[in-house]
C-alpha cells in the first residue's frame, strides 16, 4: 500500500486556510487545489510498502521519541521551484527545531527497512495546490501577495500518524493506519 508519515493540523488551520482556498477557487480553477480536509504536513512519504512489511513499519515508528512536543505556526505562502514555473503552491510554517530531528529519525529507521532515503533536504510544508500548466495567473498572484503575511494558526503536537494514499480519479484518498505518540502529551 501507499504510505506517508504526517501531523495533522488542527480544524482552526483547516478552515482559515479554507477560507482562503475557497476565495482563490472562485478565482482561478487553472491549478489543482487541494481538498481541505487533505491538508497534513508530511514528515516521509515511504511510497508503495510490501503488505508483509507494514508491520516492521509500525514497528520502527513506534519507537521514535523526542524530549517534546513539536510546535508549529503556521504564516506565509509560497511555489515550488520558483513563481516563474511552478509546480507546487504552499503554505509554509515556522517550527520548534525537534520537527527537524524527528524527520530525520524517521528517515534513519525507515532507510533500515530499505524504504529509500529522501534525497530533498526536508522542508516542512502544507500543498495548497498543484500546477499542471507552470504559470501564475495574475488574479492568482494578486490575492496570494494580499494574504502572503496573514497568519494560519498554531499547533502543538506529540503525535505523528501513519497514513495510506489511495489514488482515485477524483483526487488522492487519505486514511489513518496508525497514530504514534513521540513525546509526552502537550501541557
Ligand atoms: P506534497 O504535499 O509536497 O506533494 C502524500 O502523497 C504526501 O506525501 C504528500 O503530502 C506529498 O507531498 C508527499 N510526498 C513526498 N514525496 C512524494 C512523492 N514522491 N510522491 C507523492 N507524494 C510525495
Amino acid at each position: 500500500m501507499r504510505l506517508f508519515v504526517a501531523l495533522e493540523i488542527p480544524s482552526a488551520v483547516r478552515e482559515n486556510l479554507a477560507s482562503l482556498l475557497a476565495s482563490m477557487r472562485t478565482i482561478t480553477n487553472e491549478p489543482r487545489w487541494v481538498r481541505v480536509e487533505n491538508l497534513h504536513v508530511t514528515l516521509k512519504f515511504l511510497g508503495e510498502v510490501a503488505d508483509g512489511k507494514v508491520d516492521a513499519v509500525r514497528s520502527a515508528l513506534r519507537e521514535i521519541r523526542s524530549d517534546k512536543y513539536v510546535a508549529l505556526e503556521f504564516r506565509g505562502l509560497g511555489f515550488f521551484p520558483n513563481e516563474k514555473y511552478p509546480r507546487v503552491f504552499w503554505a509554509a510554517m515556522g517550527a520548534s527545531p525537534n520537527l527537524k530531528t524527528l524527520a530525520a529519525g524517521i528517515e534513519g529507521v525507515m532507510e533500515k527497512l530499505g524504504i529509500p532515503r529522501e534525497k530533498r533536504e526536508f522542508s516542512p510544508h502544507l500543498t495548497l495546490a498543484r500546477f499542471e500548466r507552470p504559470r501564475v495567473p495574475e488574479a492568482l498572484h494578486k490575492i496570494i501577495t494580499d494574504n502572503q503575511q496573514r497568519a494560519f494558526g498554531s499547533l502543538r503536537t506529540s503525535e505523528f500518524h501513519l497514513i495510506q494514499s489511495k489514488l482515485r480519479p477524483g483526487g488522492a484518498e487519505y486514511t489513518t493506519v496508525a497514530t504514534f505518540q513521540f513525546a509526552p502529551n502537550v501541557e
